[in-house]
């Protein structure tokens, strides 16, 4: 194989850490999770063996759904949708859909009436494939989004509608098995000691980043390096759990906000990916940083004065990509009338890149702690990087902090109020 590829660069805010302090219990940690894995973390060593073939089934399913449907419906929530739509934005076009893919579509993800039948209108008479995922099977918002879906498929397609409808969910269990079994549907296995928010590695995401024709190869690539190289029992040689331990001593100093900025609008549900694994990870026992984000500089004009003069309750991740793909030239003008002409030398992302340094440089006067993740490119191999980056992250994080990453004991609470209100058990 090649050589592994150290995606993510950590720059650490200019705070003094007695990083001798978090040695051991960093360690422990570490061990301890190789102890788990099998249980909870089927993602620590990854891939596992024989991984290819799970990937090259994915790929030959994305031909398939290429040769026959214009777009994929993907039903999911939670665990079960960010993750494929965090890159499947960051790598798609604006506007628009790579060459080599379909539109990839979500339903599922919310209960507003509208947005079915907007959705529903909008497929018209296009031909259509359906992803419904869900690891337990029972969750309401895409149980409901599938019902509906299943019917459609049905009376579009008649027999011909199972060939059309992908079932990915747990290997053994759960109502949607059940279903798949006798209705005959094909079926992809999250396993089961891979929990929702880390399973973008899994046909879970694999799936509709494939089919929006994105290389699932290189972004498994990605992942496989960090897994070795994240792998390091070593606080300062492993940027993963520096990040971490950074992390802890902010909140510490009461610093109860992160906030993680982008300057690149296509990277937006990849903030609302990272802010479900640390939320939901973290956030128990009445402790846990609030995840939060931006995508500059569009907020910069709108919370940047909370940011720069606000509670000082918050500290920024910064991240930065060095090579966007596309550019576009500031145009020179000889007119003038604007005064512009003297950064026509610069290109939209040189701009966009001096606004990245001015906020900082702005925020850490302001008294924000900066930590500052740069990568190299932004594309598939990077983006698995950085998400395994992400998650080994947030254990360590949630373990150095004294609570379990793999549970959400509280979103239950909602989902048994909802349903005693629905009158249901
Ligand atoms: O991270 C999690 O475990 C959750 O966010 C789940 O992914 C989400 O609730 C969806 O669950 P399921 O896949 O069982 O429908």
């Amino acid at each position: 194989g090649s050589r592994l590829h150290q995606s993510v660069y950590l720059a650490a805010p200019s705070i003094d850490i007695d990083w001798s302090k978090y040695a051991t219990n960093v360690s422990t940690i570490h061990h301890h999770l190789k102890k788990i894995q099998d249980h909870y973390a089927g993602w620590i060593n990854f891939p596992p063996q024989n991984y290819e073939d799970v990937l090259t089934s994915i790929q030959r399913l994305a031909e398939e759904i290429k040769s026959n449907a214009e777009v994929l419906v993907v039903i999911g929530v939670g665990g079960s949708f960010l993750g494929a739509k965090a890159i499947q934005e960051a790598l798609s076009p604006y506007f628009g859909v790579l060459k080599n893919g379909v539109q990839v579509v979500y339903a599922g993800q919310n209960l507003s009436g509208a947005y079915i039948q907007h959705l529903l209108n909008s497929i018209g008479d296009k031909e259509i494939y359906l992803n419904i995922i869900s690891k337990s099977g029972t969750t309401m918002e895409p149980s409901l989004a599938f019902r509906v879906f299943r019917q459609y498929m049905e009376q579009r397609y008649g027999s011909k509608s199972k060939q059309r409808i992908i079932v990915t969910t747990d290997g053994k269990k759960g109502v949607l098995k059940e279903i798949a079994e006798y209705a005959g549907y094909r079926q992809f296995v999250i396993p089961s000691n891979i929990g929702g928010r880390y399973s973008v590695f899994t046909p879970v995401g694999l799936i509709p980043i494939a089919a929006a024709g994105i290389d699932i190869f290189q972004f498994i690539e990605g992942a496989k390096d960090a897994a070795v190289l994240l792998n390091v029992d070593n606080i300062e040689r492993n940027d993963a759990y520096r990040y971490a331990v950074i992390r802890n001593e902010l909140y510490k100093r009461g610093y109860y906000v992160e906030l993680l900025a982008s300057f690149e609008p296509s990277l937006a549900l990849f903030h609302e990916w990272w802010k479900q694994l640390f939320g939901e990870s973290e956030g128990k026992n009445k402790k846990g940083i609030f995840p939060s984000a931006v995508t500059y500089s569009t907020d910069l004009h709108s919370i940047g004065q909370y940011i720069q003069e606000g509670s000082p309750i918050l500290f920024e991740t910064f991240l930065h990509f060095k090579e966007i793909q596309d550019d576009y030239p500031i145009p020179f003008d000889s007119r003038n009338d604007d005064l512009l002409n003297e950064l026509s030398t610069y290109s939209f992302n040189g701009i966009n890149r001096i606004a990245k340094e001015g906020s900082i440089l702005a925020h850490v006067e302001g008294g924000v702690p900066v930590i500052q993740l740069e990568l190299k490119k932004l594309d598939a191999h990077h983006m698995g990087y950085l998400m395994y980056f992400f998650m080994k992250a947030c254990v360590m994080s949630s373990f150095l902090l004294d609570v379990n990453p793999f549970n959400q004991p509280g979103v239950d609470i909602y989902k048994n109020k909802m349903n005693a209100l629905l009158k249901r058990r």
